[in-house]
């Protein structure tokens, strides 16, 4: 992609984009909104930077998950990735859960990524940022910004 060209270097990239809390919805491209935003868009971005990063090593990617990936499998009986579980239909969506998984995929594609680009000087983490750090990520719904509000003071800030 041309503007993606336009980058002579690029040292660090930090994927912190999320969405939390929405109602069911499917993005243009027909996959489930949580599962889109939160992991397949910083997926798609690291490809499309994935040169100017090796020219520019050493460089590092940081990605922005969660403890609450621990909460979840997105693996069927067999073991294997159960993809409609990580783009549910309506009937099988839970926004909570959604999430969650958002957040074990940003693991593990860190840590893919880490396996790949290292050799090549470009190292990848994964970051817990705090349990319930007060920022916009819960104004999809209400209740969350509640406990949010009400958790904040024993939470760290940004
Ligand atoms: C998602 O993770 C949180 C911890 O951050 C946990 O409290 C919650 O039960 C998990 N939700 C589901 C549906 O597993
Ligand atoms: C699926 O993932 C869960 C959680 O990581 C694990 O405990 C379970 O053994 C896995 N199932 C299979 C069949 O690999």
């Amino acid at each position: 992609m041309r503007l993606f060209s336009v980058y002579r270097s690029l040292h660090v990239l930090v994927c912190n984009a999320a969405v939390f809390a929405l109602p069911w919805s499917l993005t243009k491209d027909g996959l489930e909104t949580t599962f889109q935003v939160n992991h397949l868009g910083h997926f798609y971005l690291v490809q499309l930077l994935q040169d100017v990063l090796c020219r520019s090593a050493p460089a590092r990617v940081v990605v922005v998950s969660s403890e609450s990936h621990r909460f979840t499998d997105i693996n069927d009986s067999s073991g294997k990735l159960d993809f409609s579980r990580l783009s549910p239909s309506k009937n099988d969506y839970w926004a909570m859960l959604a999430y969650n998984r958002s957040k074990l995929c940003n693991i593990l594609f860190s840590s893919e990524l880490h396996r790949r680009l290292s050799p090549r000087g470009v190292t990848s983490n994964a970051v817990h940022p705090g349990n319930m750090m007060y920022s916009s990520l819960h104004r999809g719904w209400w209740v969350y910004t509640l406990l949010f509000t009400l958790a904040r003071p024993f939470t760290k800030s940004m």
